[in-house]
């Protein structure tokens, strides 16, 4: 073998190295399609909160309490929380004094759903179905929201229509945007505020606030017109 050989067979495995790493865990898998996704989070389940390490201060003043605020007027809101992983949009509202409604979890993985219902100190609804395909009629929720996940779906577009269908005309969508340089190697999956506010607008919502939020993401605050 010839010195040209070897490098050129260096070269090719550290091309595929870096393809490998780029997919699997920058883009956790999102162009394998959402079994590839889905598995990843099957296996890493039951290490999920302990990688994540949520800080409950700041999930109850960037979540639990401003999203509780906007339901204190309704009698019985319902919360649709897609691709809710082991339930932290759950974990920071429901102790919220002033929320008293229903919280349903969706997730396409089993493991996600059922580690979130084994650490859950009450009880929450959860199913599990793609977020493409939300099993619900239009027009049932009163708040959606979908954290952390729009950029592993297939089709994350599909997944905002789905969102905003089954939200109440007026309703709340709560939605994360990735940012940074990660969200650029997530290629045709991620968008920046300038581009994404007016889509979202012309999919029938007002108000689309994007706020600051973690170091990965803003969250996007936003209304189902009437
Ligand atoms: C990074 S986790 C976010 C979980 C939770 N929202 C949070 O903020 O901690 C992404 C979640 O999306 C789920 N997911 C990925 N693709 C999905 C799909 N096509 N349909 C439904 N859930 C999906 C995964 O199983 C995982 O639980």
């Amino acid at each position: 073998m010839t010195l040209l050989n070897i490098t050129i067979g260096l070269l090719l495995l550290l091309l595929i190295g870096g393809v490998l790493y780029w997919e699997l865990v920058i883009a956790e898998g999102a162009h394998l399609g959402d079994k590839a996704v889905v598995k990843m989070y099957d296996w890493t389940a039951k290490r999920y909160d302990s990688i994540k390490q949520y800080e409950p201060e700041f999930e109850t003043d960037t979540l639990g309490y401003p999203l509780a605020m906007t339901m204190v007027n309704l009698g019985f809101p319902r919360v649709l929380d897609v691709a809710a992983g082991t339930g932290r949009l759950a974990r920071t509202l429901l102790p919220e004094p002033s929320f008293r409604g229903q919280i349903v979890a969706l997730d396409l993985s089993y493991s996600m759903l059922a580690e979130g219902v084994a650490t859950h100190p009450e009880p929450i609804d959860s199913i599990q179905s793609p977020a493409d395909r939300l099993p619900f009629d239009d027009n049932t929720f009163d708040v959606v929201a979908c954290l952390e996940a729009l950029e592993f779906m297939p089709d994350p577009m599909q997944v905002v229509d789905e969102c905003i269908r089954v939200l109440e005309p007026g309703g709340l969508l709560l939605l994360s945007n990735r940012r940074g340089w990660e969200a650029r190697a997530i290629v045709g999956k991620t968008w920046t505020p300038d581009v994404l506010g007016p889509m979202l607008e012309a999919k029938g919502l007002f108000s689309v606030d994007f706020q600051r939020w973690q170091i990965d993401y803003d969250l996007i605050w936003a209304n189902k017109r009437r």
